[in-house]
């Protein structure tokens, strides 16, 4: 299996299985990734399928070495006690007793908090504890961009050896890749396939045919070209399967800047200082 690796040199499976609302899925759909071959899941105490996804990687009988589990504190999870006390209630529902990664989801609980820094700057010292004495292998952040960074870069002992981002064709956030990577921070992609909302781009489908690939895999292709950690799901098993089919080829440097590129497509509306976007049905901003 292709692995990434973090400044402390821990090994990341590099497709990873994205989990949010995977559950409204059959029963069983971590099982069937599983059977796909992701033995990297990203979850989050706000998915609220920490317990189903535990229960199902448990019954697969996979030991728990073979696994990456990230999970993630939400945003009323933050504070010294309190983000400890989530890492351990997240570790619980999962059955497990460490995690392999745990992020901070957002940098604040509101667009108006002006609080962020002092709770995130104690959260992360409770999490270099939990990171000294094993609960979790490797230590992070979601969602921060290099305003957020800076700041915890300047007061932390260990620095964050991952950053999760909204990350696809036409939403790269590429100054916050570029700051990232050269701090050595890995990013990780969420929604990498725009939620399935950048599929229909015509660049996508032209780039595949070339290579008899889907759009999807496409998408996936140009995130690992990038230096990003790709986070797909999907409830299907053949799309489970062909989300993992990407290491057969390779993108030019020509179609890796083509797709960097793109105008603005796909935006979730989301974005770490600003109320969310409401967007129209075709993905474009309201
Ligand atoms: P489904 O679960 O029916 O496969 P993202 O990972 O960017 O959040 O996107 C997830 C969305 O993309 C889901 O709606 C998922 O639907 C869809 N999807 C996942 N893989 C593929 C694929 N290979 N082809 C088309 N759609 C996909």
């Amino acid at each position: 299996m292709q692995t990434m690796v973090l400044t402390n040199n821990v090994s990341v499976p590099s497709v990873g299985f994205g989990t949010f609302r995977a559950q409204q899925g059959a029963d069983g759909v971590f099982l069937q990734a599983l059977f796909s071959g992701y033995r990297h899941f990203d979850t989050a105490s706000f998915y609220e399928n920490e317990t189903q996804l535990g229960r199902e990687l448990i019954s697969s009988g996979i030991a728990r070495k073979e696994l990456f589990l990230t999970s993630k504190a939400w945003r009323d999870e933050m504070g010294g006690p309190q983000i400890k006390a989530a890492l351990e209630r997240s570790c619980q529902r999962l059955g497990c007793d460490y995690l392999d990664l745990y992020l901070i989801h957002w940098p604040k609980q509101s667009p108006t908090d002006e609080k962020w820094l002092e709770r995130v700057l104690e959260s992360w010292a409770a999490l270099e504890q939990c990171y000294r004495d094993g609960t979790v292998r490797a230590i992070g952040v979601s969602n921060f961009l290099p305003h957020h960074l800076k700041p915890l870069l300047r007061s932390c002992n260990v620095r964050p050896m991952v950053n999760q981002l909204e990350f696809h064709p036409g939403y790269v956030q590429w100054p916050a890749v570029r700051f990232c990577q050269h701090y050595g921070i890995l990013v990780e992609a969420w929604s990498p396939l725009g939620r399935g909302r950048v599929l229909q781009e015509e660049l996508l489908g032209r780039i595949g045919k070339r290579y008899g690939k889907t759009p999807a895999q496409i998408c996936i292709r140009f995130a690992l070209q990038c230096g990003v950690l790709p986070l797909p799901k999907s409830c299907d098993a053949q799309r489970m399967v062909q989300n993992r089919a990407v290491f057969d080829f390779s993108l030019t440097e020509e179609e890796v800047s083509e797709l960097l590129s793109l105008p603005q497509m796909g935006w979730s509306g989301e974005h770490p200082d600003r109320p969310r976007e409401v967007l129209q049905p075709c993905g474009k901003q309201a």
